[in-house]
């Protein structure tokens, strides 16, 4: 059957991404987003191809929701405040978004017809792990942020069997992304660190030996395409660590890759940061039962994006920019 996917929050920065790797697929892609950081330069690109589709609004907003549903076999749930700062800022929008606002959609979801709908979830989740365990999907969570708190919130309420819904509802816990996108996200730590790099040569780099997974960009699309694709006997009801091993490293271990790049650099180590999570991930489940292995490493993320910055690809590259980080957000449409 054509897969009619709607991404819901797809103009971000993972969105966009995933667009590009369902149009290749021949699939059809509607996006709903609010824009929330004027970020519409970053479908721009699609809005000519017949098999896209662009509409602005807000997730909660059923007048939309209802009609582009008629037309929709699947949903990827990627809309919301993403990462902990944004969430800290705003916190009574955060709960209103990230909570209030998705659980009612996946309720208004159901008895629609569809096929699967994935809520993209954070390894966050984890929060702070003791040495160096690795934490599989049944490792007790500890969401330290408003924002984890609600992705596990969320995971409950879609997963909870009491509440039955007609479609196959999978959770996918992300690692921390990278990678070049048309919507560069320079809040994330590798992102953050080349860019600061690149431009300043110098950077503080707080709580220094945590770990963390990370997974690019273009691997998460396609497992965002692995899972459509996936029998819903496989996926059904499933928490999935969404990552690699080889992709984890400390904030240190990170530096010294993009020092290879650019070895004269000033670093400053500051031991008690503000972030105190420390998580490894085990990621055998979604290796074993959707043959995921990441194909981007972060060594290649890194020289990816410092290609772009020294080509001086990016019309901006502020990492005080909105377009450019979840920073700041105009709550008039809400
Ligand atoms: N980026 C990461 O490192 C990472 C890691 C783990 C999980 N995730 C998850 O992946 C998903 C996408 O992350 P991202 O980095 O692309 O985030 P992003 O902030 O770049 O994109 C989120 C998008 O959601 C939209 N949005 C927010 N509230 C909305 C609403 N009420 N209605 C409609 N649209 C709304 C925003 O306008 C934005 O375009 C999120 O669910 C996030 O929690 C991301």
């Amino acid at each position: 059957m054509e897969k009619s996917v709607l991404l819901i929050g797809g103009a971000g920065y993972i969105g966009p991404v995933i667009t590009e790797d369902l149009l290749k697929s021949k699939a059809k892609v509607t996006c709903l987003d609010l824009l929330l950081y004027e970020n519409k330069k970053s479908i721009e690109k699609f809005l000519t191809d017949e098999n896209y589709r662009f509409i602005h609004g807000d997730l909660s907003d059923l007048s939309l929701i209802d009609p582009i549903l008629k037309s929709i076999t699947d949903v990827v749930i990627l809309a919301g405040l993403v990462g902990d700062p944004i969430t800290k800022k705003y916190p009574k929008e955060s709960k209103l978004i990230n909570e209030v606002k998705i659980m009612g959609l996946i309720d208004h979801l159901n008895n629609q017809g569809l096929n699967k709908v994935i809520f993209v979830s954070t390894c966050s989740n984890y929060g702070l792990i003791p040495g160096n365990t690795l934490a599989d999907e049944n490792y007790p969570l500890n969401p330290l942020s408003l924002y984890a708190k609600s992705k596990v919130a969320v995971e409950e309420y879609i997963l909870n069997s009491r509440t039955q819904k007609d479609y196959c509802p999978i959770v996918l816990r992300f690692a921390t992304a990278f990678g070049l996108a048309p919507r560069m996200r320079f809040d994330l730590t590798v992102n953050e660190f080349v860019l600061e790099l690149a431009t300043s040569g110098h950077i503080d780099v707080y709580d220094p030996d945590t770990w963390r997974p990370y997974c690019h960009v273009k691997d998460f699309a396609r497992l965002i395409n692995l899972v459509l694709s996936a029998p819903n006997n496989v996926v059904s009801h499933q928490i999935f660590n969404a990552g690699d091993e080889k992709n984890t490293c400390t904030k240190r271990d990170l530096i010294k890759m993009i020092q290879v790049y650019i070895p004269n650099i000033e670093v400053n180590y500051i031991s008690s940061g503000g972030d105190p999570r420390n998580y490894q991930v085990n990621f055998s489940k979604v290796r074993e039962s959707l043959g995921f292995i990441a194909e981007n490493s972060i060594e290649k993320g890194i020289a990816e994006i410092l290609g772009e910055i020294k080509n001086k690809n990016f019309t901006i590259y502020d990492k005080t920019s909105n377009f450019h980080g979840n920073y700041t957000i105009k709550f008039n449409n809400l």
